[in-house]
């Protein structure tokens, strides 16, 4: 073993999060209690109880973070966002609350492309300086890796330019961040009457030229009365899996309409937000072992019930994965423990559940086999939090426990907030 850079100890439990998403969740999060964890060029190299660590591990050079009693948990992971974005829709959402609905005000000029026109207008520079604070709050709860849709573009220029944004961002702070392509998020106001040119234009040049500029890791298609329909989705996620992206989708969100059937159909990673999906499609994700994405802060935005059908999709052998969704329209915020809580509140997730989705199950959903748990000789993201048990992040409502943020060996958050206060026990 190398000496030890970080050990942390004094821990309730270590989260280790290395069971299967089949297994009752409480023991796929697979708890050490009292554990520590050592850490050394950036992996975990030690993970026991304290009398177990070699007498010459710890030196002058190691850091010793004592976790006062809280617990230890896989840096947190992000698999459905939206936060590259210019301008704002306060305004939609007094709509919204008056009894307008999403798609009414998407009929009405605003909604999706009112952020498009916005995003346009952005430069490189412009965009990257508006998600840097959006970034920042997520990683003082915790978030360690995001995944991040284009889609505020729908020219080839502007789907591109956000995609470079997020390479821009990898490089600049410490979130991992895996980029989509979503060009077939809208059909953009300027081609309403004639989509077909659209669906082309994503199929012979926006996915081509992403995929050969190496900026989308995967390709997403928003299936949805107003947005796309099936037919469509295939074509352009089969245009992407040939250039090497793998697929997810927006699925059966406002409406029942075959999308979790179409991402069963092609293997797709995940299918995201599923309110309506009924006992077919679920049956179909089990099937193709396609992860569900529930986004629940979007039902809550929106005003729109029902909340998907989390307990089904997992009694049904489902992964099922959890994103704060943060984008300008339907989920305007950042904060992962507002998910976790409506996840159990309303998705009908225990709370074991709630937080192997946003850990282990976030990196199945995004493909990552090795992300979203403490290992030893695994990448050593993780958070130390100001409460004995996992169980207090969906408790306590909306309430950051995060204390210390470790992303690929360094600390990169330690909390000073006031109300940190004494541990939760
Ligand atoms: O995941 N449903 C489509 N896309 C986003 C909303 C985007 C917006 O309204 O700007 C979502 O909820």
């Amino acid at each position: 073993m190398p000496p030890l850079e970080l050990l942390i100890r004094n821990t309730s439990e270590v989260i280790t999060a290395h069971g299967s998403p089949t297994d009752p969740a409480e023991s796929a999060l697979a708890p050490l209690t009292g554990g520590v964890v050592g850490i050394a060029q950036g992996r975990v190299v030690y993970l026991g109880l304290e009398q177990g660590l070699e007498p010459d591990a710890i030196g002058p050079g190691t850091e010793v973070i004592d976790a006062g009693g809280g617990f230890v948990g896989p840096g947190f992971i992000d698999p459905h966002t939206h936060f590259i974005f210019a301008g704002e829709r306060s305004g939609e959402f007094d709509l919204r609350n008056k009894g307008a609905s999403y798609l009414e005000i998407a009929q009405a000029g605003g909604g999706i492309m009112s952020t498009v026109r916005a995003t346009r207008q952005a430069t490189e520079g412009e965009l990257a300086e508006l998600a840097v604070p959006r970034l920042a709050r997520m990683l003082e709860q915790g978030v360690t890796t995001a995944e991040v849709k284009s889609g505020y573009g729908l020219t080839l220029g502007d789907e591109l330019k956000m995609l470079r944004v997020v390479h821009l961002l990898s490089r600049t702070q410490p979130i991992e961040l895996l980029p989509t392509l979503l060009c077939a998020h809208a059909v953009p106001e300027e081609a309403r009457n004639e989509r077909g040119r659209y669906i082309d234009l994503c199929i012979s040049e926006i996915i081509p030229q992403a995929a050969e500029a190496g900026l989308a890791r995967y390709c997403d298609v928003f299936v949805e009365n107003g947005a796309f329909t099936v037919d469509e989705g295939r074509r352009i996620l089969r245009a992407a899996q040939m250039q090497g992206m793998a697929p997810r989708l927006h699925a059966d969100q406002l409406s029942r309409n075959g999308g979790a059937m179409l991402a069963a159909e092609l293997g797709a990673l995940s299918a995201d937000h599923l309110e309506q999906v009924d006992d077919e499609g679920i049956a179909a994700l089990a099937i193709a072992h396609v992860t569900a994405t529930l986004v629940p802060m979007a039902t809550l935005f929106l005003r729109v019930k029902p909340y998907a059908p989390g307990r089904k999709l997992r009694d049904a052998g489902v992964n099922v994965a959890l994103g704060t969704n943060v984008n300008p329209g339907s989920a305007m915020s950042e904060n992962l423990g507002v998910t976790l809580s409506l996840a159990c509140l309303e998705n009908g997730l225990t709370a074991a559940e709630a937080y192997f989705g946003m850990t282990r199950g976030a990196a199945i959903a995004l493909g990552l086999p090795e992300a979203g748990q403490v290992v030893v000789g695994g990448r050593a993201d993780l958070v130390v939090f100001n409460c004995s048990s996992y169980r207090h992040l969906p408790y306590h409502l909306g309430v950051n426990h995060a204390k210390v943020v470790v992303k690929s060996g360094k600390v990169v958050v330690r909390a000073t907030r006031a109300g940190m206060g004494a541990l939760c026990r």
